[in-house]
């Protein structure tokens, strides 16, 4: 099995034949950054205050803040008028006035006010920054990143019932991946096999054979993929929503309290082409004593022994980053998620 992914050229007048194929990295060029006109986990809702907040997200600079109404509004960072930083500027009712000159924008990005002129004048009415959506839910800001291919409004953003059900309880933890490709991130997640491996000797995914198939279900917006010979010994299924986030079921020891499995929303972000942010929402279905049970056993140790999963995982996707990664890259059966995966993205790049 390898890497590369099926592309249809036909020249005029040509005969239909076995589609050509364009090796994966000169696709996956195109996605170093991350795939616009989907929605992105920014930022957890309690890191977005009064003030703006600067961000670099899909390779753009943004400037994230709240209006009046404590509503997330999502701008590219530059100033019309001479491409100051709007995230270093200031909050005044429903506008971001740019800390220079004062410039100053509504909700939509229009510009609304510029003081050296007057205020509303006519040149304000001209001048505009790009605006994005913004969506707040369950504890997460969410930002449409479109571009000019972008065409009327976009899908809803997507609502799982773990960020929207009460009866749900839980973490959100951020986690920022210096020198980990977004790629090399999401296909850590369509990969349960490594988790015997790297993660052997942990608290959650220390178990389990290292031997079995890899299976892939189709599903509506993604695909599902599970190791047929074991569930919920190890990290053996993920719930894959294209473009950038998961639903993974993590076993947990009686010593976890009560609750069952830990369900993980995984939102993958692109900061840049080098550099990712990745955004766990983890979930019990669990209130009352329960919750707080569990809570406290985070604060205690659980929180800890995270870490020696998700630092295994940072480690190991940074080191992909050169040698033999993707350009002479050897594919086996266990690559079953990774193949999918490509092939989504190569068809969503030829689709337009
Ligand atoms: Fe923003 Fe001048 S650069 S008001």
């Amino acid at each position: 099995m390898d890497g590369e992914t099926a592309v249809e050229t036909r020249r005029p007048g040509a005969t239909a034949g076995p589609p050509r194929r364009r090796p994966w990295p000169e696709v996956e060029e195109q996605l170093k950054a991350g795939l616009r006109n989907h929605w992105y986990a920014l930022i957890p809702s309690r890191e977005l205050g009064a003030r703006p907040v600067a961000l670099r997200r899909c390779g753009e600079e943004l400037a994230l803040w709240r209006d009046a109404d404590g509503r997330p509004r999502l701008f590219r960072d530059a100033c019309a008028h001479r491409g100051a930083k709007l995230s270093m500027g200031r909050v005044m009712g429903d506008g971001l006035a740019c800390s220079y000159h004062g410039w100053t924008y509504d909700g939509s990005g229009r510009c609304i006010a510029i003081p050296t002129e007057g205020g509303a004048c006519e040149l304000a009415r001209m001048a505009s920054v790009r605006s994005y959506p913004a969506e707040e839910l369950g504890g997460m800001i969410f930002g449409f990143l479109s571009d000019e291919t972008q065409e009327g409004a976009p899908d809803p953003c997507p609502r799982p019932d773990e960020l929207t059900d009460p009866g749900w309880s839980g973490f959100i933890l951020s986690h920022h991946w210096v020198g980990a490709r977004w790629f090399r991130a999401l296909e850590n997640l369509v990969d349960p096999l490594h988790g015997p491996f790297l993660h052997t000797g942990t608290y959650t995914l220390g178990y389990g054979s290292r031997q079995d198939t890899i299976r892939v279900e189709e599903r509506p917006d993604g695909f599902f993929v599970e190791r047929v010979g074991q569930k919920l010994v190890n990290f053996d299924y993920a719930e894959y929503h294209f473009p950038n986030w998961f639903r993974i079921d993590i076993p947990y020891p009686w010593t976890a309290g009560p609750g069952g499995p830990m369900r993980i929303l995984v939102y993958v972000t692109p900061i840049d082409a080098d550099n990712t942010q990745v955004y766990m929402v983890r979930k019990r279905r669990i209130t009352g004593w329960k919750w707080w049970l569990w809570w406290t056993l985070w604060q205690l140790r659980l929180r800890r022994k995270m870490y020696d999963v998700i630092d295994a995982d940072e480690a190991i996707l940074v080191s992909q980053r050169g040698g033999r990664a993707i350009e002479d890259e050897f594919l086996a059966q266990s690559d079953l998620g990774i193949v999918r995966l490509r092939r989504m993205f190569a068809e969503a790049l030829d689709a337009g």
